[in-house]
């Protein structure tokens, strides 16, 4: 039966959680995510952000409040959980906390194999996913002597083999160096480019403002507002009360409009990077 495809593909409503030495993990969040659509949840240490990934997976349960992913709310029976998993997929902030397996190949089949999948089709899946990360050489290395960079990219072709719907990356760029910073993100382009919803926290405000369509701001464990990336110069009060930067190139802007350039006047848009400011300092020369 086609059921038709639901907008929003998980929501938090009014999700509260505490740790049980008492701390605050969430107090009372709600937020939306649109099906395919690349979501950047932002915080300063401390915020939450971990915490609401484990809550989207399923690994914590709300005390208060309800999450929903496709429409239902979650169950947290163990057949539910095991749906829920192989269709939301956690990439940790820690790879030491993600790999268990001995071997790397061992390690990214684990998803696979435990969704029944038979051995050729799981192991197909293995390849592709530790290709598309750039660790199909280490796939017979022992998982305990890989560097940083290295575990996190195993652990991130960990999920991929699952090919989930909704891919939760915890700070994936952390740690990586420039050239698997830019392997990574031609990855998460190639499965925005197939529909895969992504939902990402970063301490890279630039990045976000660049790369994502919604921003949601964490703060506190409140979720303390959402709204679409290009917009996110108009929230620039809220940034500062969540005690986060504004992007480089949105600082930029606001000292180029102190100086009255027609180019960057208040009815043209912001920029989102460096290039697109160039683009429209050149068109204001020939205005
Ligand atoms: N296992 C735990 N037991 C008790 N308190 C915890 C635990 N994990 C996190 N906390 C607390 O919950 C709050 C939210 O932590 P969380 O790890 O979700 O923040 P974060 O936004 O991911 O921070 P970071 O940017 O440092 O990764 C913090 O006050 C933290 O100290
Ligand atoms: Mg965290």
């Amino acid at each position: 039966m086609n059921r038709p495809t639901p907008e929003t593909l998980l929501e938090f409503a009014d999700v509260s959680f505490r740790y049980p030495d008492g701390n605050v993990g969430l107090d009372g969040c709600s937020l939306r995510i649109t099906r395919g659509s690349r979501n950047a949840l932002i915080g300063a240490n401390g915020a939450g952000k971990t915490t609401l990934f484990q809550h989207a997976n399923g690994l914590l349960r709300p005390q208060g409040g309800t999450i929903r992913y496709a429409g239902q709310p979650i169950d947290y029976s163990r057949a539910g959980l095991r749906r829920l998993r192989s269709e939301v997929g956690l990439v940790f902030q820690n790879p030491d906390q993600q790999l268990f397996s001995a071997s790397v190949r061992e390690d990214v089949s684990f998803g696979p194999l435990n969704l029944g999948l038979d051995t050729a089709t799981a192991r197909q899946r293995v390849d592709k996913a530790l290709l598309a990360v750039g660790m199909a050489k280490f796939a017979d290395r022992p998982v305990h002597n890989l560097s940083f960079g290295q575990k996190k990219r195993v652990c991130i072709a960990g999920v991929l083999a699952m090919e989930p719907q909704l891919l939760v990356l915890d700070e994936p760029m952390a740690g990586l160096d420039h050239a698997m910073r830019q392997e990574l993100l031609a990855v998460l382009d190639d499965l925005h480019a197939r529909g895969i919803t992504l939902l990402l926290a970063t301490h890279d405000i630039d990045f976000a403002y660049r790369w994502t369509d919604r921003t949601h701001l964490i703060a506190g464990g409140a979720c303390t507002v959402s709204f679409a990336t290009p917009d996110l110069p108009h929230h620039a009060d809220a940034l500062e009360a969540a005690g986060l930067p504004v992007p480089g190139v949105v600082e930029l802007h606001r000292l180029l409009r102190a100086h009255h350039l027609p180019a960057v006047a208040k009815d043209i848009p912001a920029p989102r990077s460096v290039g697109e400011l160039i683009t429209l300092l050149n068109q204001g020369k020939d205005s």
